[in-house]
């Protein structure tokens, strides 16, 4: 019998205060239901659109009630949190073992924090931490229109590696609600990192035949 510890390797989920906060959400569930542990950054302006969109205040020192309101989700038992100022938490080092990380959603704040380098905030540090481990970079941004300076960060991000992925949902998946829409976001962030899920149908290469997601 193996007498080593298995080694908790989670996803960090970023959440920066863009429009959207449904995506971190469904985010988090894909990633628990397909057993993933996940470790939580809330950006300090993300606590205001979470308050507009959900009417959740979001409080470190409570955060698991109030993940479990927002989520939906109880079991939270695979999920640890880092306050956004603090820059001594574990994912802001290399050598803690995250498998990558999902920013869900992405400011163009947080686009421009992480093009350049500046690790304003835990979550900028984390992201900057990703990508000089070579690890998995999903950044999910919600703006429209985007100017020309977010444009020059997306394709910057795009050459050190990241996915842009933006919150961009197709309805071809079927998608006639306002949770199937968000759970299609949600999938393909889930895609570009090879976690599997439900969230959404795959398209099959035959008009018309969307539907629910199973
Ligand atoms: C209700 C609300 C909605 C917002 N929506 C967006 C948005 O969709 N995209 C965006 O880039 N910024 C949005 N912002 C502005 C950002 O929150 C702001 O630029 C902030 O400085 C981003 O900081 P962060 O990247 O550290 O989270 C929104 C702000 C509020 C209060």
């Amino acid at each position: 019998m193996s007498t080593e510890k298995q080694v908790r390797q989670p996803w960090v989920v970023g959440v920066s205060g863009a429009s959207g906060t449904p995506y971190a959400a469904a985010v988090i569930r894909g990633l628990l239901a397909a057993g993933e542990a996940v470790d939580l950054v809330v950006s300090r302006a993300a606590r205001l659109t979470i308050m507009d969109e959900t009417g959740i205040s979001f409080r470190d020192a409570h955060w698991r009630q109030d993940l479990a309101q927002w989520t939906g989700v109880e079991e939270l038992d695979d999920v640890r949190h880092w306050p956004a100022g603090d820059f001594a938490a574990g994912p802001s080092s290399g050598s803690y073992p995250a498998k990558g990380m999902l920013v869900v959603p992405a400011t163009t704040g947080a686009v421009a924090g992480i093009a350049l380098g500046l690790s304003k905030d835990l979550l900028q540090r984390v992201a900057s931490v990703t990508l000089k481990e070579r690890r998995p970079l999903v950044v999910c941004l919600r703006e429209t229109p985007l100017n020309g300076v977010t444009l020059k960060h997306l394709v910057e991000l795009d050459a050190q590696g990241a996915v842009v992925l933006p919150a961009s949902p197709g309805f071809y998946a079927g998608g006639s609600t306002a949770r199937e829409l968000v759970d299609f976001v949600a999938g393909r962030v889930l895609d570009a990192v090879g976690v599997p899920h439900r969230l959404y149908l795959r398209w099959e290469g035959e008009l018309g035949a969307g539907g629910k997601a199973g």
